[in-house]
């Protein structure tokens, strides 16, 4: 793991924008992993801003996203699906049949993992994955206690996530106890991963990642196995490292 220490989130992005924007270059039709939350947030404004000054062009890049919420609909504001068109999808000239979002609207969930899988196989596999980090050093909706190996599925999310992400709905009933998640084996298989934690909130989960060994229990600490894995913290972030 390389690890890089910033001053603030901003800077983060600039940075993270950086290497998703010289993938690019390299290889114009690359496949992009994608992630939602806050964090990757100023990495995709700064995307936006590349691409407003013609730096960088998606018209043949092609996104495959970690995970979504079961029990609402695409059109939901608070659907992954809708945060990546909100964020990023709509302000760039991203063909919308080049992205991909698990659809856990499906009357067979089960042959829709499999099928997630198939495709990122299919379209090549993916070159740069970003990802964030949970509290509880979950990554993508794979909790403590997650099982290595497991492609695409779905998960029942835990209580200390379901509390984390209640900021974005209106009570915490109304978040949704399910997810359809890319498995640490899907995600072990990018070429290239960047990891980004912002915060206090994250400093613990960010120890057992990095110092911690390697562990279920700490989902993110697989990483230390993975052979290309950037990691952009803020000082809050690396504070108990
Ligand atoms: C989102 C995802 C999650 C988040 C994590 C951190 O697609 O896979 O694992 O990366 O929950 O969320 P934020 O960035 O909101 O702190």
């Amino acid at each position: 793991m390389r690890v890089h220490i910033y001053k603030d989130g901003a800077r983060i992005g600039k940075a993270a924008a950086s290497l998703f924007a010289a993938e690019i270059i390299k290889n114009p039709g690359c496949v992009l992993g994608m992630a939602t939350g806050s964090t990757p947030l100023p990495t995709y404004e700064s995307l936006v801003e590349l691409y407003n000054q013609g730096v960088i062009d998606f018209s043949r890049v092609r996104t495959f996203n970690l995970d979504e919420y079961v029990g609402i609909s695409r059109s939901h504001e608070q659907s992954y699906y809708r945060f990546m068109f909100d964020n990023l999808f709509s302000k760039i000239n991203i063909k919308p049949e080049n992205v991909k979002v698990p659809n856990p609207a499906s009357p067979n969930l089960h042959d829709d993992c499999v099928s997630y899988d198939t495709s990122i196989d299919a379209s090549g596999g993916i070159d740069l994955q970003i990802l964030g980090i949970g509290n509880n050093g979950h990554i993508a909706f794979n909790e403590p206690g997650c099982v290595f190996s497991f492609g695409t599925h779905i998960v029942d999310l835990t209580e200390s996530t379901i509390e984390a992400n209640k900021r974005f709905f209106d009570s915490i009933d109304d978040v949704p106890r399910k997810a359809i998640t890319m498995g640490i084996g899907s995600i072990m298989k990018a070429r290239e991963i960047i990891m980004i934690a912002t915060g206090r909130v994250k400093a613990e989960a960010v120890k057992a990642m990095i110092n911690g060994k390697v562990d279920p229990q700490c989902p993110a600490s697989v990483l230390q196995l993975h052979p290309a894995v950037t990691v952009f913290l803020d000082e809050e972030a690396a504070s108990l490292l």
